[in-house]
């Protein structure tokens, strides 16, 4: 293990090391990992093609990097902490031994069921001990995971099954979510029943216990084909740029894509950002309360904390149950030491009012982190004060799925902080930003597009099965720079603000979100002609989603078509995609080449008319009017 960053002066000194010579930096973090043979290279890259490869021939596996290499000096230290969801139900610990031989046993159930180095292997689970176990037993004998978010609809989850070619779906019966009980299982057999050839089979881990219906010759308890198996099995020795996992993401346009990550770079920069973000200390308690059905969840509840050795709590509910109080009472409990979460569950829980957070002692906590949109300055302020009592500094970690770790942040403790601002690039980040022409703006007080002029070892090698898409996506903007997709801002000392995707993704409560896939989604409603879907500031959510649409006869019950198209929308991808507002209109704002003019649209679910700008180019300017009349009562 390296040194930590304790002092600005360090911090600067790293970041400056670690752009002078990026290679020597990185080998010396990568030196202190278990390595089956050394890398012959550090690095090689372009971002024309793109192709990025870091530690070049260099042999391992990241399990027993996360685990056999912890047995020594911190065996029977907990590893995975778990908290369920009902909060008179039992907790389970896992000490790194016994995730060890948990993980191990798991391993060699997966052989025994066919699944090989490089085969995928899907996980739509709740947040119980094993997903966890059995994403990093996939991953000890080299295939690759793809956890999809147990929120999705089964349409959603064919979808990814299918563009990856998984052979097998790891679940549970249910899943428990505050009061209710999701069936999982079952929407796994939808999934399978609209066309999965692939899979071969099913492991559900009993979870409530409650029937479920069981496919003979495809279905298998997680706890027998656990029964028998041999506690070790030898890690497959991979290649540092072997594949490790697949998370599927939303961009402007199409289906999700399949982002990829390899080992040996994400397994560097994993540990490497985790420590130095969190100050994690041996013997603390650290919590991210996001799922691992998102990037945040692989990368800092299972591979950053456990790589570092660290005590990582899994919750298994919701923020609001039984209560608003539920995350100060488990942080009490469990005498949490870094807390990090998302601004949509800040907002939610300030807006219930200051009562739920005071009656807990949360003393223990030193850190506070932030992730997955931008900050508010109330809802900063909130967490710095009534749950920080002004003790713990803020991580606003600003990073996505395609970066694998977080790239922007303050360093608690550390660096300085200032509200709404993700602060400073991580040692082996170079951001930059640019206008819309592509060209540098340099010097401090600029605002432009966030870019990226230099890899850092957790970056996307492509998207699975479409690297043209990858090279398009990110690669082809802006020649030799990776475009994030997100809007910032330089302060007069360096601090980057992150202000939002300046492209046609939405960020609705932390969940990334393609306009045209919820447009998709609604245009499979019999009587929609056509959709437009944007963004608008919602308090609590950060963004709502608003559609307008194009329908084929007059609808006469407005509230019975909005629940239909918001049912359509949750069968084609999930709740999480249901529209706020629906506007029935009679046609969209276009240029003259047909394309629709979202500017427009945006600025009316905002309310924002006094800046609409110049209508009369539009094919049908009349529109317009028409289209503010009716936000004034959207369904
Ligand atoms: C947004 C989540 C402002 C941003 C880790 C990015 C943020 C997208 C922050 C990626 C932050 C994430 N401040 N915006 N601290 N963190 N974002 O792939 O727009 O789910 O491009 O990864 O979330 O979302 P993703």
């Amino acid at each position: 293990m390296t040194h930590v960053i304790k002092t600005f002066d360090e911090y600067r000194q790293a970041w400056k090391k670690s752009v002078e010579d990026p290679e020597g930096f990185w080998a010396e973090q990568a030196e202190t990992f278990q390595w089956h043979k050394k890398w012959d290279k550090v690095l090689e890259w372009n971002f024309q093609d793109p192709d990025v490869k870091w530690f070049i021939n260099g042999k391992l596996n990241i399990t027993e990097n996360a685990l056999d290499r912890h047995l020594d000096t911190r065996g029977d230290k907990v590893a995975i902490l778990w908290e369920p969801n009902d909060p008179n139900a039992m907790v389970r610990e896992y000490t790194y031994r016994e995730l060890y031989h948990e993980v191990n046993k798991m391993a060699n159930a997966l052989k025994a069921k066919g699944i090989g180095k490089g085969d995928r292997v899907c996980f739509y689970m709740p947040m119980v001990p094993e997903l966890a176990i059995g994403v990093l037993a996939t991953a000890r004998i080299g295939a690759i995971h793809s956890v999809v978010f147990a929120g999705f609809s089964a349409q959603a989850l064919a979808d990814r099954i299918n563009d990856s070619d998984c052979k097998m779906v790891i679940t549970s019966d249910y899943n428990h979510r505050g009061a209710k009980n999701i069936p999982v299982k079952k929407i796994v057999d939808d999934a399978l029943e609209m066309g999965c050839p692939t899979i071969k089979t099913v492991i559900v881990h009993k979870n409530t216990g409650d029937d479920i219906a069981w496919n003979e010759g495809l279905d298998v308890w997680w706890h027998e084909v656990m029964e028998g198996q041999p506690d070790t099995c030898p890690a497959e020795v991979m290649d540092a740029e072997d594949p490790l996992f697949i998370l599927y993401t939303s961009g402007s346009t199409g289906k999700p894509k399949g982002v990829l990550h390899t080992i040996g770079g994400y397994m560097v920069y994993a540990e490497y950002s985790f420590r130095n973000v969190f100050q994690y200390e041996d013997g603390d308690t650290y919590w991210c309360t996001a799922d691992v059905g998102w990037i945040t969840g692989h990368t800092y509840i299972i591979y950053g904390p456990l790589l570092a050795g660290a005590k990582t709590m899994m919750f298994e509910g919701v923020p609001t149950y039984p209560d608003a109080g539920r995350f100060w009472q488990v942080c009490e409990k469990h005498q949490v030491n870094q807390f990090y979460t998302a601004p949509t569950a800040i907002r939610a829980l300030m807006a219930q009012g200051d009562e739920w957070v005071e009656g807990y002692d949360l003393s223990s906590i030193k850190v506070l982190g932030s992730v997955g949109e931008p900050i508010n300055e109330e809802a900063w302020n909130w967490y710095n004060e009534v749950v920080g009592k002004k003790n713990a500094p803020i991580a606003d970690t600003w990073w996505q799925t395609e970066t694998g770790g977080i790239l922007i942040t303050t360093l608690p403790g550390v660096t300085d902080q200032k509200p709404t601002y993700a602060c400073y690039p991580l040692p082996g980040v170079q951001p930059i930003l640019v206008d819309a022409e592509g060209n540098e703006l340099e010097g401090n007080n600029v605002e432009g597009l966030l870019c990226m002029k230099f890899p850092w070892p957790s970056i996307l090698r492509t998207t699975w099965g479409d690297h043209e898409r990858c090279r398009s996506t990110y690669f082809s903007m802006y020649d030799g720079l990776y475009f994030t997709g997100d809007g910032a801002k330089r302060d007069a000392d360096g601090r980057y603000r992150i202000i939002g995707r300046v492209d046609d993704v939405i960020n609705v409560s932390g969940h990334r979100m393609g306009t045209a896939e919820v447009e998709n989604a609604i245009n499979e409603h019999e009587n929609v002609i056509e959709s437009a879907v944007v963004g608008y500031p919602h308090n609590i959510k950060g963004q709502g989603i608003y559609a307008y649409v194009i329908t084929d006869h007059n609808v006469s019950d407005l509230d019975k078509f909005a629940k239909e198209l918001r049912a359509v929308v949750t069968r084609e991808i999930g709740p999480i995609a249901k529209p706020d507002r629906i506007q029935v209109v009679s046609g969209l704002p276009k240029t003259r080449s047909g394309k629709i003019m979202r500017r427009i649209l945006r600025k009316v679910a905002a309310h924002d008319l006094d800046s609409l700008g110049d209508t009369s180019t539009l094919l049908n300017p009349e529109v317009v009017e028409e289209i503010i009349e009716g936000s004034e009562k959207p369904v």
